[in-house]
């Protein structure tokens, strides 16, 4: 790829297609009452995936694009998990039966900064109204500054098994200028205390894009979280969409690594992981080769979900908190973002659903497609067309938007296989906006940039 196509990638706005149709494309359409219906149609014996959205910090990182609020007293999110438990009870209620469930995963915000007995009551709800199998995953994300050994002790007892820490980048100016001071000893205490109690799947985050972050800072990062050896690591470019997450705004812009910079330092990321035996999964992902993620790629069962990419091949995903987002074989439904009134909806006994999408036949063809080459960077469109009834000039269209792309070296067209060269990944998204017929090319971007 030539360094314009690359300065292309970094400067062009598509979705990350954690879930197709994607979130903007949600409407009123689906309601509390569809969602009832919706689940009570779930056959008894499917294993379900739960997520629960705890949607607060101590502190504000400058550059955070996640539904999350900063809280000065717990006072908030102990109402909050009584709500949470609330509505636990009522979708447990609603399914009838205790289902089995294969995957659990706590999000934010910061579930760390929930106080042990409400990790507890949570996990305890958990237990009782739904069949946790064994061997299921049960994965938290957790902000190392502040965790505590009590903390770490209650995720432990309540059956955790994964934990994501959120590392960035370890530069202390780049720190500073988002706001987010963490010193390498405070992660790797929290590595240690993890192991010490059990949890010895760990994942880490890391950025690129940040405030006066260089190629050198990305480069002692990577080297200082390899150190570490977290099985996983998630490599996000930092999204800067101010006109969104006003809190952006105060990040210095013109310290924000242009176009060309951000595409050399994920290209060092990956060198860095993968020359330390990690291997790339997807667009932002790196695993160890015997990690159950980067076996899941080697035999295609590789998914993606809200979380990114996972081994979960539940058919239903159910989460629980304000701003949620479930992903049920019908469509998908969105909890209300505003947490006064998810807690009026919840505590009124309605589900707190605000939007979602019923899936059409041809959602579920192109999210199979769009999944696929998210995923495995390949994707045989005539044989997945099959599977839906159809055929591959169903996506002439499609077809005929990527021969610029072939000649950009972004993809090639083998019959009706098309696949994205390990070197252009970061095109993946764009190859992926051509199966997206609700992307309309000349709309107002409110996307993040591609790399
Ligand atoms: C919910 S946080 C992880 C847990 C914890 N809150 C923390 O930050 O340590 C999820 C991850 O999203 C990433 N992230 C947050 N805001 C982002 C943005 N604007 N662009 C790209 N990645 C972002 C960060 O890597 C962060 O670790
Ligand atoms: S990045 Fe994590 S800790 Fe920082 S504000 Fe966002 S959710 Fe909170």
């Amino acid at each position: 790829m030539s360094t314009r196509v690359k300065t292309d990638l970094a400067t062009a706005r598509v979705p990350r297609y954690t879930s197709y149709p994607t979130a903007p494309h949600f409407n009123a359409s689906v309601t509390g009452t569809t969602v009832k219906k919706w689940l009570e149609a779930i056959p008894a014996d499917e294993p379900l995936s739960l997520y629960a959205h705890i949607p607060f910090c101590d502190s504000l990182c400058l550059f955070c694009g996640c539904h999350m609020r900063v809280v000065n007293t717990y006072t908030p999110v102990a109402a909050y998990a009584d709500v949470l438990l609330h509505e636990i009870g009522m979708v447990a209620a609603a399914l009838k039966s205790r289902r089995p469930v294969t995957h659990i995963h706590f999000g934010g915000g910061s579930p760390t900064i929930l106080k042990p007995r409400d990790i507890a009551r949570i996990a305890e709800a958990l237990h009782t109204l739904f069949d946790i199998r064994p061997g299921a995953e049960f994965a938290v994300e957790i902000d190392p500054r502040g965790l505590t050994d009590a903390t770490i002790d209650a995720f432990a007892k309540a059956g955790v098994t994964r934990a994501s820490l959120g590392v960035q980048d370890v530069n202390p100016r780049v720190q500073a200028a988002v706001n987010r001071i963490q010193p390498l000893d405070v992660t790797q205490s929290a590595i240690d205390r993890l192991h010490a109690a059990g949890i010895t799947a760990l994942n880490v985050d890391l950025m690129y894009g940040l405030p006066h972050q260089s190629i050198d800072d990305v480069k002692r990062t990577v080297e200082a979280a390899v150190a570490m050896a977290p099985q996983r690591f998630a490599v996000f470019g930092y999204a800067h969409v101010p006109e969104m997450k006003r809190h952006q705004a105060l990040l210095d812009a013109a310290a924000l690594p242009g176009g060309e910079e951000r595409v050399a330092q994920v290209e060092t990321v990956h060198a860095l992981l993968t020359a330390s035996g990690y291997v790339a999964i997807g667009l932002d992902h790196f695993a160890r080769a015997d990690d159950p993620l980067a076996v899941a790629l080697a035999q295609g069962r590789l998914r993606r979900n809200f979380q990114g990419y996972t081994t979960d091949d539940a058919a239903t995903l159910i989460g629980f908190g304000a701003s949620a987002i479930s992903s049920l074989p019908q469509g998908y439904a969105q909890n209300v973002v505003d947490m006064p009134e998810y807690r009026r909806l919840i505590l009124s006994g309605e589900l707190a659903t605000a939007r979602g999408r019923a899936l059409t036949a041809d959602d579920r063809l192109r999210r199979a497609i769009i999944e696929r080459l998210m995923c495995d960077l390949s994707v045989d469109v005539e044989a997945i067309a099959a599977a839906h009834g159809t055929g591959a000039t169903h996506f002439s269209a499609a077809f005929d938007a990527l021969q610029p792309f072939i000649a950009e070296g972004i993809c090639t067209i083998d019959g009706a296989r098309v696949t994205v060269p390990p070197q252009a990944r970061a095109g993946v998204r764009l190859v992926c906006a051509t199966f997206d017929a609700y992307l309309h090319p000349q709309a107002p971007a409110k996307h993040a940039v591609a790399v």
